[in-house]
């Protein structure tokens, strides 16, 4: 999830207020105050605009970690409480990104915290800066670089247990360390250091620290008492173990890059310089009356010797002579013991302060960045604090003139770049009075007039020179300069000034007055060094000694006078200076909480002191002098947007259009902001503190939206999920009842259904059992009676066929006997006819022969062939007549083929003979005979394959007058009624059409009439016209039914249609159908279907025949169903 970034503001949470200029009201008391209350809660940083106040808190602060060093990275300057942090991540970004040359100033008095602050800045810039392990390597060994600076240039002192004596830039290139720049070392703590205070840390860490072994390659002893260089005093310092920080510094210097031999030789000259202390002088008078110098106790010197390789009497004799070489003339002058002491001394602190430098540049060497391009820099200026002690003499007028130098820049570039922004921004600028030091630093530097040039007049100025003719020329020129104060000036107001004693002077530093001792002012100017000396040291056996007198070289000897002090620090400031003004500064400005140098001491009075002379206030004052607070439109916006509807919560125009919106509906009165090109300028930090009262109490109205929008939103949530809950819960509580419900009705609902099904199923088992019983019955009934019948007509059938087969013998017989006759006369026949044919062919032949001899041989073939043909013909016929089948029409034998190119005649022939034997079968019948099979073919014709009956028929023959009228007395009126010859005389069963039930009727077919007649008493009951029968209808089955349809309308019709049930149906129906036809000369019509309609009377009947009922056994029964249907069930 993308990190929701959170914009915070320097208002947020501040403990009184975190940047000055927004003090209301505006007063030294109200500053201090605001001071100490952050002080108090441990807030140590303050701003004044984009100047950091630092107080010196004395004690680890929880808030140098890590985790802050990524809270102030890349946030904005205002956007979290004052941080050094912070200025340091601005100082970095317009390095990195703006590629603008930085520098951080960090000034105020000793102890106030500087060094620290230069190195929290440093492990800051180290944090975010490059990664690599290259960059990595080179930022360790810079920040390395510190405790080994440390130790060798810093010491104890009254008002500091680490103060820096030196002067000391460090410079960042855009994303690497680059190079340490130290100057102004204040050498003359090597030999002498005011009480209470210490030489610098690296004698006594060599001292406590180093083995025994160490020591005595050393040739020194762990008794800090042996060694006059160190004062004792103050020799330990609270907190602070030599021991182990010796300890440290060896360790860094192996990280920074320092070889075994290097460190060796470093510590060997530091030894050396603690030696040289111990050499002591004694006079001794001389031939020519002059004092002369003798060492002591030589072996100090030998030792020193030893340790430096130097030959032991050059050295001797360097302490005890000056040559002094003068237009190619050298003068050799003994030096008193004074001299001596003063050449001792000098040795010693040119020995360390060469020493140091030798150091920086060897520390250069190895974190030198790589590339030869130049960058831009991040320079970070730690410098030694302004000082007032009880005794000030040249060393601190040094450094207080470095601190007065550093606090015109200050004032110079802070007002510029004040003024700039309001040039930038389009602002109008007001002037603003504030105390320039400007003057102060014209006092000492002044090329004419300055303290510098007076001292440096003094040096070169042949004759008597003396610490008090400087005073006396001070005292001349600078007498009427406001900042300088004398008693022997010739300033009437400084005459009885107790406070000033004769040999001093005073100058009013930005800082305060700090009174300078003369004394020693000329020689430290001085700085000589004796020529023999530096040649004794070039000479040394010791390669890092010998380096570091270069000018010791006689090759090389210039003879102009080295430079003095004071012009050289005066170059190095200037150059400090000036290279200062190329970069875009930011200040870090330290003050000092106490004396004591206890955390959570806040003397009031101290810190006013320093708030004073660092010019804090009118620094405020610069600051506010148009506009306290200032802020880019899109912050601006941001912050205050929630306090106008128009804005909040988005807006979306240019932020400035934003800004201009707030403003007006917040109704601040015009002349209380200005809105420049990219900020808002407000005048008033009141106006400020108004919109942040404001923000605050929007925000709490916000915030208790904003909860009471959550709050209404979870319950909501919650009663919602509840009610979801609650249905659910219900849901399933009702489908479960219901579905015990229906689980409850599903089982009695198949028990009633068990039972109700049982119930009907025992019920239609009783039923199918009584009706299995019934069919078994009638079946055995039937099968009885049909037995019977069957056995009846099996007996008679049995005596017609004997009576048939008697009749076939006989027939046999007598057509055997005929044909034989006919045969027989048929051969004779044929053998004549062949005789006859033989002969005639013979005589053909002849004839032929005869007649065609002549063509003979022409026609030979063809009749050949003819002849073959006919002859083939002829045995082919002859054979045939041998094989002829017997002429019955249904003999289906008929010989084989003998050629294949007969095929067809032998198919013709078979024709042509099959209907031959049909006719000469044909021709055998009767008249009578020719009538059955007329009637026996019609009856085919219209039954054949159509009714199930038909193939029955076919061997009966048609007798017609089955009924026997003429012979029966009891027809005797019948037969006197009908006139007309009888076809049919027969006893039919006429069905009742009301019940269905059979009455008998002899049915007499006429050659126009058909007649019905009762049986018993052969009176005629009907008598129907042929030409009133329209149709005779039945069924395709096995049964007897018919009807006789008559023509609607005639005279028969009255009582509708007859149905009749006949054993003769075929013959009947045959007869009928043939008369009909030979009557009217019209085919009656036959429909042969199982449902047919019948006219009875007005009702049409449908006769419907069913097969497969056997409940009369073979004989078909007719049953009335209903009005309309009759049912006629076939076996
Ligand atoms: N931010 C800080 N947190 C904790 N202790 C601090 C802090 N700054 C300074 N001190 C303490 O104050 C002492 C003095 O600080 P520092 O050496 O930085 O002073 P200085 O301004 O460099 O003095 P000088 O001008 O004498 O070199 C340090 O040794 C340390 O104990
Ligand atoms: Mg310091």
């Amino acid at each position: 999830m993308a990190k929701m970034e959170v914009k915070t503001s320097l208002l947020d949470n501040m403990i009184g207020v975190g940047d000055m200029v927004l003090l209301e009201p505006l007063s030294e008391d109200s500053f201090i105050n605001n001071l100490k209350k952050r002080f108090d809660h441990s807030e140590i940083y303050t701003y004044i605009g984009s100047v950091v106040v630092s107080i010196n808190p004395y004690r680890p602060l929880p808030i140098y970690s890590p985790e802050k060093v990524e809270e102030y990275r890349n946030r904005n300057f205002y956007e979290l409480s004052p941080h050094i942090f912070s200025l340091s991540d601005e100082a970095y970004r317009s390095l990195r990104d703006q590629d603008k040359d930085q520098c951080i100033l960090i000034t105020g008095e000793s102890g106030a915290g500087k060094t620290e602050a230069s190195k929290l800045v440093m492990s800051y810039v180290a944090a975010v800066c490059g990664k690599g392990a290259e960059v990595n390597q080179v930022k360790e060994q810079l920040l390395q670089s510190n405790p080994v600076l440390e130790a060798f240039g810093n010491a104890k002192t009254v008002r500091n247990d680490n103060s820096s004596r030196f002067v000391k830039k460090m410079l960042w290139q855009k994303l690497t360390p680059m190079t340490l720049s130290l100057d102004l070392l204040e050498k003359s703590r090597v030999v002498k250091q005011p009480r209470g205070e210490r030489n610098f840390h690296i004698f006594y860490q060599i001292l406590s620290g180093a083995s025994e072994d160490m020591l005595n390659k050393l040739k020194l002893e762990r008794d800090f008492s042996r060694y006059n260089y160190l004062s004792l005093d103050s020799a330990r310092v609270n907190g602070v173990d030599d021991a182990v920080n010796f300890r440290t510094v060896r360790n860094a210097m192996q990280i920074v890059g320092f070889m075994d031999h290097e460190t060796q030789s470093i510590l060997e000259v530091v030894a050396a310089v603690l030696k040289l202390g111990n050499i002591e002088f004694k006079p001794e008078s001389r031939v020519n009356g002059l004092d002369e110098s003798k060492i002591k106790d030589k072996n100090e010197l030998k030792e020193i010797c030893e340790l430096t390789g130097i030959d032991q009497s050059v050295l001797e004799r360097a302490f005890s002579f000056r040559t002094v070489e003068a237009k190619q003339e050298k003068v050799s002058t003994t030096l008193n013991v004074a001299q001596a002491y003063y050449a001792r001394d000098a040795l010693a602190k040119n020995l360390y302060s060469r020493l140091f430098s030798w150091l920086v540049t060897r520390i250069n060497e190895s974190i030198k960045a790589q590339t030869k391009v130049r960058k831009k820099v991040m320079g970070v200026l730690d410098i030694y604090g302004f000082e007032i002690f009880e005794d000030n003499s040249f060393e601190q007028f040094i450094i207080n003139y470095c601190n007065e130098k550093l606090q015109q820049i200050f004032i110079e570039l802070t007002l510029k770049e004040e003024q700039e922004e309001y040039i930038r921004e389009d602002i109008e600028w007001t002037h603003i009075e504030y105390f320039n030091n400007a003057i102060i630093c014209d006092l000492i530097e002044n090329n004419q007039t300055g303290i510098l040039a007076m001292l440096d007049e003094e040096c070169l100025r042949p004759g008597t020179v003396t610490d008090d003719t400087f005073l006396e020329k001070l005292n001349q020129v600078c007498a009427t300069h406001q900042h300088f104060e004398s008693r022997m000036s010739k300033c009437s107001r400084f005459l009885n000034d107790t406070s000033l004693p004769h040999s001093c002077f005073r100058i009013q530093h930005y800082a305060g007055k700090v009174m300078y001792q003369v004394e020693g002012f000329v020689d430290k100017n001085n700085d000589l060094l004796y020529r023999d000396l530096s040649q004794a040291m070039w000479k040394a056996n010791h390669s890092l000694i010998k380096a570091l007198f270069p000018e010791g070289n006689p090759a090389k000897i210039n003879l102009k006078r080295p430079p003095t002090a004071g012009s050289q620090f005066k170059a190095s400031v200037a150059t400090l200076m000036k290279n200062l003004q190329t970069k875009n500064p930011n200040y870090i400005r330290c003050i000092k909480p106490n004396d004591k140098k206890a955390a959570h001491i806040f003397n009031e009075a101290l810190v006013c002191h320093q708030v004073r002379y660092l010019g804090l206030l009118e620094n405020v004052r610069v600051r506010r002098a148009g506009y306290a607070f200032r802020q880019p439109y899109e912050l601006c916006l941001e912050r205050y947007k929630m306090l106008c509807k128009q804005t909040w919560p988005h807006w979306r125009g240019p932020a400035r259009a934003g800004v201009e919106v707030l403003f007006n509906e917040l109704e601040i009165p015009k002349e209380e902001y200005s809105f420049g090109r990219s900020k808002i300028f407000i005048r008033n930090p009141r106006t400020l503190f108004k919109l942040e009262d404001l923000r605050k109490q929007r925000l709490e109205d916000l915030a208790t939206l904003i909860q009471k929008m959550y709050r209404g939103w979870k319950c909501r949530t919650h009663f919602l999920l509840m009610k979801r809950s609650q249905i659910v819960i219900a849901s399933w509580c009702r489908r479960y009842a219901q579905q015990k419900k229906y689980q409850r009705i599903k089982s009695s609902a198949i028990v009633v259904q068990s039972y109700i099904r049982g119930w009907k199923a025992r019920k239609l088992l009783r039923e199918l059992k009584h009706q299995k019983r019934c069919k078994e019955a009638a079946t055995t009934i039937a099968a009885y009676w049909h037995g019977t019948q069957a056995r009846r007509e099996l007996r008679r059938l049995k005596e017609e066929a004997r009576n048939k087969h008697a009749i076939a013998v006989i027939w046999a017989y007598w057509l055997g006997y005929k044909a034989r006759r006919e045969l027989k006369r048929l051969k004779e026949e044929a053998r004549r006819k062949h005789a006859v044919a033989v002969i005639w062919a013979y005589w053909l032949g002849l004839k032929v022969r005869r007649e065609y001899r002549k063509f003979f041989r022409a026609n030979a073939g063809r009749k050949i062939y003819e002849f073959t043909l006919q002859k083939i013909m002829q045995k082919y016929f002859l054979e045939m007549k041998n094989k002829m089948p017997s002429l019955s029409p249904v003999d289906k034998n008929w010989p084989a083929r003998p050629y294949l190119f007969l095929d067809s005649t032998h198919k013709e022939l078979k024709r042509i003979f099959h209907l031959w034997r049909c006719k000469k079968y044909r021709d055998q019948f009767t008249d009578q005979q020719k009538l059955i099979y007329e009637e026996k073919l019609e009856a085919s014709e219209l039954f054949k394959d159509k009714k199930a009956l038909y193939p029955a028929s076919v061997g009966q023959p048609f007798h017609g007058a089955y009924l026997e009228i003429s012979k029966n007395p009891k027809y005797k009126k019948l037969k006197d009624a009908v006139e007309e010859k009888i076809i049919i005389a027969e006893v039919v069963n006429k069905i009742n059409r009301a019940n269905g039930k059979c009455a008998s009727r002899i049915f007499l077919l006429t050659k126009n009439n058909v007649l019905l007649a009762d049986q018993k008493s052969g009176h005629i009951k009907s008598e129907v016209p042929l030409g009133d029968v329209t149709k005779v209808s039945m069924s395709s089955q096995n049964d007897g039914f018919f009807a006789v349809h008559l023509k609607e309308g005639s005279g028969a019709a009255g009582k509708g249609d007859f149905l009749f049930s006949s054993d003769h149906l075929i013959e009947m129906a045959t007869k009928l159908y043939r008369t009909t036809l030979s009557q009217t000369r019209q085919k009656l019509n036959i429909e042969i279907s199982d449902e047919f309609l019948v006219q009875f009377k007005q009702d049409k009947v449908c006769v419907k025949f069913i097969q497969g009922n056997q409940k009369n056994g073979n004989i078909p029964t007719c049953k009335r169903k209903n009005n309309r249907l009759l049912e006629v069930a076939v076996p």
